[in-house]
């Protein structure tokens, strides 16, 4: 055996010590229990406060809107994506702080204003400074519910 080795070996040996020590240390309780995973943060996920009610939960009682919204080419979207995640309304509606109503070129362009690395095919987009700029917003035209039922 080389000489080195007889003092490299010790060396070795104790970094490997302190390697299990930390890695016992380290390692949460609940890892491994499913596979490579935390199993606990599962139950840390779910116990987080929902934030969303879903569409279906707004239709019960708006079913007007979704009537309107079901008819045209925004059917496809969902209420909350517009109206902000409302879970808090839903469950007790005169809770209606959190309610967005926007129909701005701002909030409309989020989707539909010219962008490059979006498909023009899949989401129409218009150059939102050009578009018909002689009304503010673009609910002085389009209904947000049913698009193409125009007011102009
Ligand atoms: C339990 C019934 C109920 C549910 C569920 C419900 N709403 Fe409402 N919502 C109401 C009522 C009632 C009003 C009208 C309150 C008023 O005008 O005083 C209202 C008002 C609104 C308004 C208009 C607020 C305003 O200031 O003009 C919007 C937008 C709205 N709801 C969106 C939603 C969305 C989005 C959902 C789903 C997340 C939803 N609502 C779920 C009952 C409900
Ligand atoms: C594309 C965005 C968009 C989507 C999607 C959308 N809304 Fe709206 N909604 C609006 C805007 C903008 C207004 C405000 C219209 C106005 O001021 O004339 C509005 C108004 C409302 C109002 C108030 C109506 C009133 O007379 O004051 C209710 C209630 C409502 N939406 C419910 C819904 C429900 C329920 C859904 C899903 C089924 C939905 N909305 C989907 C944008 C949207
Ligand atoms: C969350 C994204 C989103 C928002 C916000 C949104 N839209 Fe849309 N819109 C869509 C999608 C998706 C379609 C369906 C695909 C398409 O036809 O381009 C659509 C379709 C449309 C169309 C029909 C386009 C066509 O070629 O038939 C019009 C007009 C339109 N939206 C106007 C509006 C207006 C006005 C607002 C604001 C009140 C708005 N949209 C807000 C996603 C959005
Ligand atoms: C003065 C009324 C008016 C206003 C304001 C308006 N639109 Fe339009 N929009 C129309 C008409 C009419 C069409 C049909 C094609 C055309 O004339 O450009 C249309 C078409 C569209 C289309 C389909 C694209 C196309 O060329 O066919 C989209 C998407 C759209 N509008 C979104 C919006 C958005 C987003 C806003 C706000 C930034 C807005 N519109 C403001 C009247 C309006």
């Amino acid at each position: 055996m080389p000489v080195q080795l007889k003092t490299l070996i010790p060396l070795f040996a104790v970094f490997i010590i302190l390697f299990l020590i930390a890695r016992h240390f380290l390692i949460p309780d609940s890892f491994g229990k499913y596979g490579h995973y935390r199993a606990n943060s599962i139950d840390e996920i779910a116990a987080l406060p929902i934030n969303y009610a879903g569409k279906a939960v707004c239709i019960d009682c708006h079913d007007t809107e979704a009537e309107l919204l079901a008819s045209d080419a925004h059917a496809g979207l969902s209420c909350e994506v517009c109206h902000g995640p409302n879970a808090k309304h839903a469950d007790d509606y005169e809770i209606k702080e959190y309610l967005i109503k926007q129909g701005t070129r701002e909030f409309c362009g989020r989707c539909h204003s010219l962008n490059p690395a979006r498909k023009i095919e899949v989401i129409n987009q218009i150059d939102i400074k050009e578009h018909h700029p002689e009304k503010e917003n673009c609910i002085d035209c389009h209904n947000p519910h049913a698009v193409w039922e125009l007011k102009e």
